[in-house]
């Protein structure tokens, strides 16, 4: 791996867009060379103040032609809304590109979008590398890291388990907590094709393990509120929707191979029926010989605030793996290609 510095660049400034400035501004791996936000609020702003911290030099634009026209090496795309041809012309502009919002991993279904980023790379010379906690790590990277160490696979299961008391976000009001529980059963907040997106992941899984995905069913029940819930943006009302539990299954040879279950609560002891879930995080259960389990979660900040760093933990996903997607050959880059990422100055 080569010693240079990646110039980078953060497109969006969300809660994945800040954590990534914040660390392109602490590595000395990284120089951070320009920074796209849609906020009118914080066009001309340093990027160092939207992200909290010491002024970085570098001010935000909202004229992605600047961007296009900028010299990087990367850019780290983590806007609310998908944008491919915007990611093509950045990776036909001779930048790399590592989003959140993959895809993920070429999976049948969407194929034609991997047509599309195949030829950007091809004409820029570029890579192109889907990152995130999930999809990007905690049901794909991680499950075909634990099966190296097992003679026998059946079936793998992974939970997981947010607290959106403890991280509030738009994600809120978005996945439809304080509905009532039948209009929210009838039109659940993730869209019929949620199942899909994360079955890249689970196409990936199946593949490391030489096999394929042929089928996904999807089942949605929901908790309600034991009492008012109130957070930062307002209240769930008693007996409205305070718990969401999706589970999704790939299925492989006529029965599941891989499993998905997300538990998504407004505070796990809000809730009625009480969900046996675990702590917030992540927890890999697989099938086979032997039968392993393995749980991601964040210690206790010493402050004793109740935190979780699912979105941290996402910018970081693509962030390590910034300078191994830009020094890999040309072309889509799934952790296939990355094998074990290389990172860059971040035991510091
Ligand atoms: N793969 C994974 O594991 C994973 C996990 C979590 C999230 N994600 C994805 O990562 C992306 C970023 O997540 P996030 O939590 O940082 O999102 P966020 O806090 O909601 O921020 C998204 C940013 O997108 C920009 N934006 C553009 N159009 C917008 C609109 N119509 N409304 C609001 N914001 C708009 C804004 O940028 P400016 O403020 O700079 O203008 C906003 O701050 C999302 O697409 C999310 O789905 C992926």
């Amino acid at each position: 791996m080569s010693a240079k510095t990646y110039r980078v660049v953060q497109w969006a400034t969300g809660h994945v867009g800040k954590t990534a400035i914040r660390h392109f501004a602490d590595n000395p791996a990284f120089e951070l060379a320009g920074v796209l936000v849609t906020n009118p609020e914080k066009v001309g702003k340093d990027a160092g103040e939207i992200a909290r911290i010491g002024a970085t030099g570098v001010i935000a634009t909202d004229d992605p032609e600047a961007i296009i026209a900028m010299d990087a090496d990367c850019v780290h795309f983590a806007p609310l809304m998908p944008d491919l041809d915007m990611v093509c012309r950045l990776l036909r502009s001779g930048k790399n590109v590592v989003s959140p919002l993959g895809p993920f991993y070429p999976f049948e279904r969407y194929k034609p979008d991997f047509e599309k980023l195949a030829a950007a790379c091809e004409d820029g010379g570029t890579s192109f590398h889907g990152s995130g906690i999930h999809p990007g790590f905690a049901g794909d990277l991680l499950p075909l890291t634990l099966v190296r160490i097992m003679e026998r696979v059946e079936r793998i299961h992974l939970y997981e388990v947010i607290d959106h008391l403890a991280n509030p976000s738009n994600y809120i009001e978005f996945m439809g907590f304080g509905r009532e529980p039948d209009d929210l059963l009838a039109n659940p907040g993730r869209s019929p094709e949620a199942p899909y997106m994360f079955g890249q992941s689970m196409q990936m899984v199946a593949e490391g393990l030489g096999k394929s995905i042929e089928d996904i069913t999807a089942d949605f029940n929901v908790a309600v509120a034991t009492h008012d819930i109130e957070y930062p943006n307002g209240v769930i009302r008693k007996g409205t929707v305070a718990g969401q539990h999706y589970e999704w299954s790939g299925w492989s040879g006529g029965k599941p191979l891989v499993t998905y279950h997300c538990f998504w609560t407004m505070g796990p002891e809000n809730i009625d029926p009480q969900w046996d879930c675990g702590d917030s995080g992540y927890r890999v259960r697989i099938e086979g010989d032997p039968p392993m389990e393995a749980t991601v979660k964040a210690l206790p900040p010493a402050d004793g605030e109740r935190r979780y760093l699912g979105l941290p933990w996402t910018a970081m996903a693509g962030v390590n793996v910034i300078p191994a997607v830009c020094d890999a050959a040309p072309g889509i880059v799934t952790h296939f290609e990355l094998g074990t990422a290389r990172t860059r100055g971040l035991a510091r």
